[in-house]
Formats: C-alpha cells, sequence, structure tokens
C-alpha cells in the first residue's frame, strides 16, 4: 500500500471514529433537542411584512424570531423565505436544506425552491423535495412558519413546525 493510500485510509477511519464516538455521546434525540432549540421560535408573534410588500410569484427573506443582535440575527438558522405563490397563497419556510444546510432560495421563473449546492428542489406549496439528495432522505420537508394575517394586511410569523436543518417531519421528535 502506498503511503497515501495509507494515509487516506487512516483519515477516513479517524472519521468513522469520531462519528461513532459522536452518535455513542449524542443520541439520536440529542441531536433534534440541539437543532430544535437553535432554531426554536417558539410561538413568538412577530410582523413580518404587510401583503401588499410582495407581488405574486414572489418571495423575501426574513429574520425569525429576531433578537435584534447582530450576530445571533445573521445564523442561517433564523432565517426563513416568505414566498408569495401565484395564487396569492403565502408560504414561508426555513432557508435551511434538509440535506447538508445550505440556504436555499425561490426561483420564480421555476415556481420552485432550489439548493444551490447538491441540487435538492422543493414544492414551495408543500415544502417537500421532490428531486436531489434530500428529496431521498425521510426527512424531506422544509419546516414551516405558521403565518397569521390581520384585518390591515400585516403578516405575522406565530411559530415554526419541524426542527430547523432537519425537517417538518421532526416536529414530534
Ligand atoms: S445541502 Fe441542499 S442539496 Fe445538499
Amino acid at each position: 500500500m502506498t503511503e497515501e493510500r495509507k494515509s487516506r485510509r487512516s483519515f477516513i477511519q479517524t472519521i468513522l471514529a469520531a462519528v461513532s464516538g459522536l452518535l455513542a455521546i449524542s443520541p439520536f434525540s440529542e441531536i433534534v433537542r440541539y437543532l430544535r432549540s437553535r432554531g426554536s421560535a417558539g410561538s413568538i408573534r412577530q410582523k413580518i411584512a404587510n401583503i401588499n410588500d410582495l407581488p405574486p410569484n414572489n418571495r423575501l427573506v426574513f429574520t425569525y424570531p429576531i433578537t435584534g443582535d447582530p450576530e445571533k440575527d445573521k445564523d442561517p438558522f433564523r432565517k426563513f423565505l416568505l414566498i408569495k405563490l401565484p395564487d396569492g397563497t403565502l408560504k414561508a419556510y426555513s432557508m435551511v436544506c434538509v440535506h447538508l444546510w445550505c440556504l436555499v432560495d425561490y426561483k420564480p421563473e421555476r415556481l420552485q425552491i432550489e439548493c444551490p449546492c447538491h441540487g435538492s428542489i422543493y414544492d414551495p406549496e408543500t415544502g417537500v423535495a421532490f428531486k436531489g439528495p434530500a428529496a431521498a432522505q425521510p426527512n424531506k420537508t422544509l419546516p414551516e412558519v405558521k403565518l397569521e394575517v390581520d384585518e390591515n394586511g400585516d403578516i405575522y410569523a406565530v411559530g415554526v413546525v419541524g426542527v430547523i436543518g432537519y425537517g417538518k417531519e421532526a416536529a414530534g421528535s
């Protein structure tokens, strides 16, 4: 075996040992609990826009829950898309791809939410990935923000269903 192969093999063994060690000390539920706390919005009610701020088939990015601390508010786990679908329906999702946590975005020209990293594509009506590596996972749905619209057309985020970075399916874990 060449030196290069030996060193590659040793590198892979080190990574595998680290991953198994992590799993041993951090049961799966602990990881989910961590993700939930990092992206937790509880039931905070926060105005994010007015219905007239957004034309149909468009989107805006918002921070939720906003803290006022610029460092905390930069956290991708606080970044969400508010999408107005062509028929006027409002939807809001976490921007964190459930594959490996790149940030997704809505592409009006293709009417879909896309991840630039490995090509996962999500349905903007449901948040469910239907193409790419995210679609092959059991948890394939972007966490969704619950929205309310008042009589003035002000749109409020009132909570998140799911675990940021892990998916809407993890809502009950
Ligand atoms: S991180 Fe989005 S497809 Fe891999």
